[in-house]
């Protein structure tokens, strides 16, 4: 378990306070009864072909019918087997086929303030455009295009080209670095690679396209380059190679008729940290995935037409590909997008962006609330946010403490707030409260979703119940399920099908309540979680082993107030004295190799780390020492008790 966990799981095990939905909510909610949320879980799991095939014929567009619902054999799972859709026409001309071509898809502001919107006829165009662009690039059905992008329109414009002529697109958030876009690039074997100028972050400007040049000196497969002029800066072109988007793009016809796609065509790849060696290519594909994400959002989020939808995660993530793109805009809704920092100009720009825009639905991150919480109340109270009706949360468990400040600051005590759980590899969220019926307990996700079967098991593979819980998994397939990593199905099946045969492991640790509600308790890998951001502590060594001067180096998280995790390393080095100039140049150089949000917190200089007499790093030691704790736990296998010591004086 992770340490940020258990510090909070001391908490949240006292947690006992209990907030019911306000009826008002209730009466008007999509899932509004508790009978109404079993029958669906039963049906769902009990006949699970009939209850998928209601569901998809309902909520997708389909070209031509599918034949079986679902085919399994674990762990590989086959959805809607044979049909023919298309994600980018479920996003975008469904809705326009059902009346809602004039109604506003995606509001956007950007970090200068300049803004646009885009109803679904004109988001059609846009994407129509893209589409017709990228195959004059010579990108075809199965072709992969990375995409390196601000938070502009463009982004899901591009992404939704891709889907539309079955192009798959790996999105890399724009703050990886060129080694990290070269990996990505290299893994796929991507054709084409979309970016800009730059990018506007806290009033500066980033350079995105000269970072994608450093990468395109290593990715070989890499033909073409399509430019966004975002910043208006001169970002360098190499002739044949890069083309402006203005130049290819805006000359073509708005209408491209969508691909129809077969039901498993891959819709996108998006990379993760593992707990070992490089990020994996998590697979989706296209008809599973599409409706997930899509019925998801419409029970989570209750969405109702006149809804302001926002989620202010970036593109590069799940959370965007899923909650800013394909759910929403499947389901027909007004999304929010925004470019820049929350604290840009000032650190009350969301609150300024919920009054602007009426916002009713926001959907955030506990970093982001713990940030708020340290900024003050003030930035908050300046602004009426009484458009809120619903609150969301992603990508850690929240704290008691952050959920009660959202639950009153922001949402003014009446809004429920939903704590999502799921994973990029599940495509779309797996368990969350119902805002109409469940009653919330602070750092608890709650149930499952319909069509969602949690198990947890103990190391000897048997369920358990109790305070310790015990590995989440889930034992049934569901429609957004991952279908692989991207080229290697052995890694696939060897991190999440070996440890448990037959059931999906998630990597977290988790408890269920005698209420039947779950409580995340952590990683039970070495992944660690920093602003809800995964990341594999073994990546983070081997950038750092990678700089001249390290010997060895071990990374552990530990309790950060504001990113739930910080990144501690122990190095080891070769010249003599390190100080704080190395620790810069080490820090610097995770950067380069990885990106900003890689770069560790904490570099101690070590003579040595504690090793287990066969060799391996004690790393539950040194998360205590990170921590400040008494190492705890069993010592006996320790190499050499003086490296304890010394670590300890270190930090002191
Ligand atoms: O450990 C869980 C944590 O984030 C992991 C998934 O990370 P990622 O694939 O990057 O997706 C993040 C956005 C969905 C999980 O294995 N996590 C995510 N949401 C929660 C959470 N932990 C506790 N509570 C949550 N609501």
């Amino acid at each position: 378990m992770s340490d940020s966990a258990a510090g909070q799981i001391d908490h949240v095990l006292d947690e006992t306070r209990l907030f019911p939905p306000a009826a008002e909510f209730t009466e008007k909610a999509v899932i509004s009864s508790q009978e109404q949320y079993e029958d669906l879980y039963r049906r769902a799991l009990e006949d699970r072909d009939g209850f998928w095939k209601e569901q998809a014929l309902e909520h997708l567009h389909w070209f031509e019918p599918f034949g079986d619902v679902c085919q399994w054999e674990a762990p590989h799972a086959k959805w809607f087997v044979g049909g023919k859709t298309n994600a980018s026409y479920n996003c975008v001309d469904r809705n326009i086929d059902q009346g809602r071509g004039d109604k506003v898809a995606i509001i956007w502001e950007g970090e200068p303030g300049d803004t646009r919107t885009l109803t679904y006829n004109e988001l059609k165009v846009e994407v129509c455009k893209c589409a017709a662009a990228l195959k004059e690039l010579g990108i075809g059905q199965g072709d992969v295009v990375s995409i390196y992008m601000p938070m502009t329109p463009e982004l899901a414009i591009a992404m939704l080209a891709c889907a539309r002529i079955g192009a798959i697109h790996s999105v890399i958030f724009a703050g990886f670095s060129a080694e990290s876009i070269a990996d990505r690039n290299q893994d796929a074997e991507a054709k084409l690679v979309i970016t800009s100028d730059g990018l506007h972050r806290r009033g500066k400007v980033l350079p995105l396209k000269k970072t994608v040049d450093e990468a395109l000196e290593k990715s070989p497969s890499v033909q073409t380059c399509l430019v966004l002029k975002r910043v208006g800066n001169d970002a360098p072109m190499t002739e044949g190679r890069d083309v402006w988007w203005h130049d290819v793009v805006d000359k073509q016809s708005g209408d491209l008729p969508a691909e129809p796609l077969d039901s498993e065509t891959t819709l996108f790849i998006l990379y993760t940290s593992g707990s070992t060696g490089k990020p994996k290519g998590i697979r989706h594909t296209t008809a599973g995935y599409n409706l997930w994400a899509k019925r998801t959002f419409d029970w989570v989020f209750d969405h109702r037409d006149d809804d302001i939808y926002w989620c202010t995660a970036d593109c590069g993530w799940i959370t965007g590909h899923s909650y800013i793109v394909y759910g929403p805009l499947t389901a027909g809704a007004t999304c929010l997008m925004y470019e820049g920092a929350p604290n840009f100009p000032a650190e009350d720009r969301f609150w300024e962006l919920v009054e602007k825009y009426k916002v009713t639905i926001l959907y955030t991150a506990p970093t982001a609330i713990r940030a708020f919480i340290k900024w003050g109340d003030e930035h908050v109270e300046k602004h009426d946010l009484s458009s809120l009706r619903l609150l969301g949360s992603v990508g850690e468990g929240i704290n008691p403490e952050a959920w009660m400040w959202y639950h009153e600051k922001i949402g003014g005590g009446r809004c429920p707030i939903v704590d999502t759980w799921w994973q990029t590899e599940t495509g779309g969220l797996m368990m969350s409260p119902l805002p109409g019926i469940t009653p919330t307990k602070p750092g608890s996700c709650t149930r499952p979703l319909p069509g969602v079967s949690p198990a947890i098991i103990d190391e000897s593979g048997s369920a358990v119940e109790g305070e310790n819980g015990g590995m989440l998994c889930i034992d049934q397939p569901w429609p957004g399920m991952l279908r692989g990593v991207w080229g290697d199905d052995e890694r696939f099946v060897d991190t999440y099908w070996a440890t448990v045969p037959g059931k999906y492991l998630t990597g977290d640790n988790a408890r269920r309540d005698s209420d039947g509600y779950y409580w995340i308790m952590g990683r039970i890998d070495d992944v660690i979680n920093v602003s809800g951001h995964r990341l594999s502590t073994i990546e983070v060594e081997s950038a750092l082993v990678s700089h001249d001067a390290v010997a060895e180096a071990a990374v552990v998280g530990r309790p950060d107030d504001i990113k739930g995790q910080a990144i501690c390393a122990f190095v080891t080095v070769t010249t003599a004295d390190p100080g704080d100039e190395l620790r810069q140049e080490l820090r610097q150089h995770v950067r380069k190799q990885i990106g900003a949000l890689a770069q560790p917190d904490d570099i101690r200089f070590a003579a040595s780390v504690p090793k287990t007499r066969s060799g391996k790093i004690m790393r539950r030691l040194l998360r205590d020492i990170a921590a400040g704790r008494e190492a705890a736990g069993d010592t006996s296998t320790l190499e050499d008790y003086s490296v304890l010591a010394k670590l300890r004086e270190e930090g002191s």
